[in-house]
């Protein structure tokens, strides 16, 4: 009777073929490949961008954000503040089922800090059209510097399944041209 506790007798393995030395060394390399991919995907994919993490009460997120628009306000669609903060600073966006909070004007080419949270659960920030997407958590404030390079208008779509209203929950990112400094809000659809 044979158990596994004990060694086969005799030579009952064989050295590998040539064959499956290639094999393995190709699957080894393509592993480093694949490897190397993944900081080099962060650096110059430009998909994710790199942001500062902390953690933060959902309730002192939202009134460290309605302070911010209580300074900055300039106006409100459709019940949304519209808010115009200086070249530098920082500023804020809450996600809640379903809106974005407030709408932000921004000057191109001024560079911002830009704090982003949940006041209930997760969503998912995507700045259309460009290709930025975030996960938005509740108890984190998800801060990045960004520099917006292009005036008009932008979409934060809501890219993570949040309940009834997912698919309305669409904001607004207003970017205007540093030259033309007395841009006033046009209303337009959302
Ligand atoms: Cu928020 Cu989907």
């Amino acid at each position: 009777m044979h158990t596994a506790l004990e060694s086969p007798k005799g030579v009952w393995w064989k050295p590998a073929g040539r064959a499956e030395k290639i094999w393995v060394g190709i699957a080894f390399g393509w592993c480093l490949v694949l490897f190397a991919m993944m900081p080099l995907w962060h650096l110059r994919g430009g998909q994710n961008v790199s942001g500062i993490r902390h953690r933060v009460e959902p309730a002192a997120f939202e009134a460290r954000t309605n302070e911010f628009i209580e300074q900055y306000r300039i106006g409100e669609d459709r019940g949304i503040p519209i808010v115009e903060p200086p070249p530098g600073s920082d500023v804020y966006i809450l996600a809640r089922m379903w809106t974005w909070t407030p709408i932000l004007k921004l000057r191109k080419g001024a560079e911002y800090t830009l704090h982003l949270s949940s006041r209930d659960l997760n969503h998912g920030f995507n700045l259309y059209p460009m290709n930025i997407n975030l996960q938005v958590v509740p108890d984190y404030d998800y801060a990045l510097r960004i520099t917006p390079d292009q005036a008009g208008e932008l979409r934060i779509v809501c890219n993570e399944f949040c309940g009834i209203g997912h698919h309305t929950m669409i904001g607004r990112m207003i970017v205007v041209d540093e030259t033309e400094g007395s841009v006033t809000y046009r209303g337009g659809a959302r």
